[in-house]
């Protein structure tokens, strides 16, 4: 079957591994950490290549190949792999593409540990990493040196909705014979194909959209066959690769993605707007919301604005801890991307931290509260946040 022909729903919930013999309707989860062979002859044909199948669990398993073989199709790009989690989909497409010597240029406003990754660790191995504004395309094309080798960037941004222009930015890597990476993770390839917009490699931290009920730790690595090879070939060697389980359940996710993201989509939108309307709140980051600054790429490069805002209190953090405090439902958590509401207060959670200056240079006000929308009714998540702005 070339699933290729099919629209992004169906190769979601058919594409990839047959049915085994047993004949069952939803994919056989394959809890194995190795394989048996059905001679000496067929090992040695495995190990060396010769015979394609699976070996072991670090190197292949079914239900994590049919997990990869729909992300790949959902996205666009000839292969993808699936990884541990998140980060390990980070680290290793840097520890297989980058060396010695390299540098990245990546956005400020990235998630908190992938700087960490590469401002402690990957500068321990000798690349060098530059931090410029997601949305300042001349500071992009100003720290372009010889040695760069990746361009990196989340879109939109987390907390404050930011666009990046993929479009200008797979032209500033490509001109410097760099990589773009793009970490889909608000959108998912549901929402945006970044491979559209000449990125290279799509990154996905699958714990949370993809999921999508907050269970299980997971990530990927989409491209070209040739760069997801190489990630393959260092994930074989380290070890952070995901698990059959983990996959089933994503696969599970897989299945439900766009209509979830509609609702996501549905449910901010409301959101944002009813929050536009509160007295308490100074002002709303919603890539939905017409004159947010990022609101016409959104348009361009998304086929929905996402399930993640933010907005700003009058009062500062005494103010926000009181909404977040009010709440009787909302989940206060820093993870994204669930069923269930998440509110959380960047300043001291996940950018705390950051300096006071580089908090300001962040837009990560002592007011600004995140919410990632769930799927509960939207009157109900609307009553539970007003309990707090109300008493402001
Ligand atoms: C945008 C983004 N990328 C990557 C990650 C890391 O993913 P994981 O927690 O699966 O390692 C996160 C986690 O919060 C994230 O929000």
């Amino acid at each position: 079957m070339d699933w290729q022909d099919k629209g992004q729903a169906t190769a979601a919930i058919r594409a990839g591994e047959p049915r085994s013999p047993q004949g069952e309707h939803s994919e056989a989860l394959y809890l194995t950490s190795s394989f048996v062979f059905a001679s000496a002859a067929q090992a040695a044909d495995r190990f060396s290549g010769d015979e394609p199948g699976n070996v072991y669990g670090r190197y292949t398993n079914p239900t994590v190949a049919t997990f990869e073989q729909r992300l790949a199709l959902m996205e666009g790009t000839e292969a993808a792999v699936g990884t541990a989690s998140g980060m390990s989909a980070i680290l290793s497409t840097c520890m297989a593409l980058l060396a010695s010597g390299d540098h990245i240029i990546a956005s400020r406003s990235i998630f908190g540990t992938t700087t960490v990754l590469f401002s402690k660790y990957l500068q321990k191995f000798g690349v060098e990493v530059t931090f410029v504004d997601l949305t300042d395309l001349d500071q992009w094309q100003a720290a372009v040196t010889p040695k760069t080798r990746m361009l990196f960037a989340e879109t939109p941004s987390n907390p404050l909705n930011e666009v990046a222009d993929m479009r200008a930015l797979s032209g500033i890597a490509h001109k410097a014979d760099a990589w773009l990476a793009i970490d889909n993770c608000f959108c998912t390839p549901a929402l945006q194909k970044p491979v559209d917009f000449g990125a290279d490699l799509i990154i996905h931290s699958a714990t949370k959209f993809i999921d999508g009920q907050g269970r299980v730790l997971g990530g990927a690595v989409c491209g070209s066959q040739e760069l997801v090879n190489e990630v393959v070939g260092f994930l074989r060697s380290a070890g952070p690769t995901m698990s059959a389980f983990n996959a089933w359940v994503f696969l599970k996710g897989l299945e439900t993605l766009k209509l979830r993201m509609q609702a996501h989509c549905d449910n901010a939108a409301a959101l944002a707007h009813w929050l536009l309307e509160q007295p308490a709140v100074e002002r709303v980051h919603y890539c939905g919301l017409p004159d947010h600054p990022g609101h016409a790429l959104a348009r361009e490069q998304q086929t929905g604005f996402g399930g993640v805002l933010s907005f700003v209190v009058k009062g500062g953090q005494r103010s926000a801890w009181q909404v977040l405090d009010a709440t009787e439902f909302l989940s206060i958590t820093a993870n994204l991307g669930d069923a269930k509401t998440t509110i959380t207060h960047p300043a001291t959670t996940t950018h705390a931290r950051l300096s006071d200056e580089d908090k300001v240079r962040a837009g990560i006000e002592p007011g600004l509260i995140r919410v990632a929308v769930g799927l509960e009714d939207i009157e109900d998540i609307k009553i539970d946040l007003a309990r707090g702005l109300n008493s402001l």
